[in-house]
């Protein structure tokens, strides 16, 4: 079992990321009044500050803080304050070069940006703890604040490291992992292409290699490497704020990053998990096709999906409110009226408690003026602030679904070993990604709510117990302890469903020498003949089920069945394993386990829900279009359903069951119409 979350949100409330550092202080009083006239009732400051208390060298200076968060304080603004080690003031970096990150060549990335240091410089960890020292001591108890954030954004910008001191702490980190070089070697299949270690100073980070195909079993442990200094910075700033935390407030960080175990931070580091929701990225103009013809800002879902498995009860601490672009990048239209709206929404129906916008007003200078906030340049009230205004008065009427729990009977197991393996294994990464995409695409068009199941150290079949279903799409890496696991979920009662390649390497990323799906063999009662990945040259591979031809994606794993009680479902339809099994049954205790040879898509991944019973849940008491996501919040026995609209066009809902429209409070049924990004949140009666 995972560790409880230590702070909750008990009233959902709505906060906006303010920068009294950019602005005349003649602004303040009036910015502060305005947004609370709007229901802003929190800000966040300070994350990027670090020379308004430094301004060099250990002189430390708090007049501007203090002056802003006493007039906060009696204006009754709630502050976040965060700490500054994501922009090291140029002093800083101009007499220690060695805080600086650097590319994989060895340049390093000088000052003028943001996020330019290493987490593992000596001298940045002194000095960061220095200065989070001193804004701890001096501002903890101060009234206005009510809770921390930790740096901004964890591996963002970049989530590469390869400094001199990221080379030692790699070494340092290898050591603490293997005790010896024979190990490592062994673990890295060093005897390879000659590349076997005899001392320890002949490791480093990873550097530029003929075809950049550096060993890959090396390439994992650095991006594990990654996480770990990572965590162990947030640490290291969570442990000193703690010291000075007033009863009842948190600490926080915000944004979800690759190479980065946010679980292990969660429970480690942070109180509550907050998160930057900017689903009008899928509206870019140089955006991913995907974007324009797949679910566009309705895809934050499935990242929404993603932080309510590492905190249940999340905020988000940057909600966009307005265009998205840098100087240099990221152009995107501005938000038409009602999405402001809708991706407030899309937060809470996910599990978001607090919302707090990003920013207050546009910023005037720097890279990022054309990352729009709620107020434009000229500072006039205008439609974004009227938007707000409106959510504020939604959310007043609805605080109290705060703490509700997201409902979801269908889960995807997935785990940071295979997720990371899937970005140095490019084999792996085009069966793990369209796959992950595919089911979450399939459960949204359906209505099917879906939890993302992260395996940790922690995880125990207690917490499998509530799904009916879980796919665990792709897991290359098995280990006993999951293979235990998903046994047992099974044997109680549990469907697993498991896709191509399971269960064929261990930990260190090496193939195993038996067959697939390895340590799940005795569980699924078939193993792996032989396979393929589908190639632009041969026709879609699909199977035949249930008199439905599906397609099986990308790649093959042509199954062979061994069990006693198996059930061959489906067969290959094409190419020379035509009739051969690509879907067989097991049945498992009290459960059962389905070993699928080929990869998720929506098409399959609906048949699936279908054949498990597990699809659209709440068919009985609602009728959605597929252009409305749905979901569902239950505290106390009271049950709320969100619906939204993400067209541009009206939808049309059937209510098959009365439910309380929690705007209006009357009780509704029938057929309802929803605007063009309308949202609707209903209690069940
Ligand atoms: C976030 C970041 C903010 C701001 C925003 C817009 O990633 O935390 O500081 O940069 O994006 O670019």
């Amino acid at each position: 079992m995972r560790k409880e979350q230590t702070f909750r949100w008990d009233r959902l409330n709505l906060g906006t990321c303010y920068y009294p550092e950019h602005w005349d202080r003649s602004l303040w009083q009036d910015d502060l009044d305005r947004m609370l006239s709007a229901g802003i009732q929190t800000i966040r400051i300070a994350e990027f500050a670090w020379s308004k208390v430094e301004p060099r060298e250990g002189e430390f200076t708090y007049g501007f803080f203090d002056d802003f968060l006493d007039l906060a304080a009696r204006a009754g603004m709630k502050v976040i304050f965060g700490t500054p080690s994501a922009t090291p003031p140029a002093w800083l970096t101009e007499k220690y070069p060695e805080v600086l990150n650097a590319r994989m060549d060895g340049v390093l990335y000088r000052h003028g940006m943001r996020r330019h240091y290493n987490y593992n410089s000596p001298k940045y960890q002194e000095l960061v703890a220095r200065i989070v020292d001193k804004i701890g001591a001096r501002y903890g108890g101060h009234p206005a604040v009510i809770g921390w954030q930790i740096d901004n954004e964890i591996n963002c910008e970049t989530d590469e490291f390869y400094s001199e001191s990221d080379t030692l702490a790699f070494r340092r980190f290898l050591q603490d992992k293997y005790k010896t070089l024979d190990a490592l070697n062994q673990a890295w299949g060093a005897v390879f292409w000659n590349q076997t270690y005899t001392e320890w100073e002949e490791i480093h980070v990873p550097r530029p290699t003929v075809s950049n195909s550096t060993n890959p079993h090396e390439c994992l442990d650095y991006i594990r490497f990654v996480s770990d200094s990572a965590n162990r910075w947030c640490r290291m700033q969570s442990d000193i704020l703690r010291k000075y935390l007033k009863p009842g407030d948190f600490i926080t960080t915000n944004g979800m990053f690759a190479s980065l175990d946010n679980h292990r931070m969660q429970d480690e580091s942070l109180d509550v998990y907050t998160y930057d929701s900017y689903p009008n990225f899928a509206y870019c103009l140089d955006a991913d096709p995907r974007g324009t013809t797949g679910l566009n800002d309705r895809e934050w879902s499935a990242r929404l999906t993603e932080v309510r498995s590492v905190c249940e009860h999340f905020g988000i601490m940057e909600q966009q409110s307005g265009a998205n672009g840098w100087n240099t990048r990221m152009e995107a239209p501005a938000p038409k009226p009602g999405q402001i709206m809708l991706w407030t929404m899309q937060s809470i129906a996910h599990g978001a408690d607090y919302v707090s916008y990003f920013r207050w007003r546009t910023a005037s200078k720097g890279t990022e003026i054309y990352w729009h906030g709620i107020l434009d340049y000229d500072n006039r009230d205008n439609r974004k602030l009227a938007e707000i205004r409106d959510i504020s008065r939604r959310i007043t009427a609805i605080a109290g679904i705060a703490g509700a729990s997201y409902q979801a009977k269908v889960g995807m197991l997935r785990d940071y070993d295979n997720i990371w393996d899937a970005r140095v294994d490019s084999w792996h990464g085009r069966l793990a990604n369209p796959s992950e995409y595919e089911i979450f695409h399939a459960c949204q068009i359906s209505h099917t709510p879906l939890d993302y199941v992260t395996i940790t150290e922690s995880t125990e079949s207690a917490d499998l117990a509530k799904y009916d279903v879980l796919f665990y799409p792709h897991a290359l890496i098995l280990t006993q302890k999951t293979a235990d696991l998903l046994k047992a979920y099974a044997e109680q009662g549990g469907t697993l469903i498991i896709g191509a390649r399971t269960g064929m390497k261990d930990l260190t990323g090496q193939c195993v020498m038996m067959p697939m799906p390895g340590l799940l063999m005795p569980l699924t009662g078939t193993d792996v003949a032989e396979f393929t990945l589908i190639g632009p040259a041969d026709e879609p591979q699909t199977m035949d089920w249930n008199g439905k031809v599906l397609p099986t994606g990308v790649f093959s794993d042509i199954l062979h069945v061994s069990g006693e009680s198996t059930k061959v479902l489906a067969m290959y339809g094409t190419d020379f394993y035509k009739g051969r099994p690509a879907l067989v049954e097991n049945p498992c205790g009290k459960g059962r386990v389905l070993h699928f040879g080929g990869t998720f898509t929506r098409e399959n991944v609906t048949a699936f829900l279908e054949y498990t019973g597990t699809i659209s849940p709440c068919r009985e008491i609602i009728d959605l279009p597929e252009c409305c996501e749905l979901a569902v919040r239950i505290k106390d026995g009271t049950t709320y359903c969100f619906v939204l609209n993400y067209a541009a066009q009206e939808a049309a809902v059937g209510l098959k069951h009365p439910m309380a429209d929690m705007d209006t409070g009357r009780t509704v049924s029938g057929v309802i119409r929803l605007s063009p990004y309308e949202t609707k949140v209903y209690k069940l009666v």
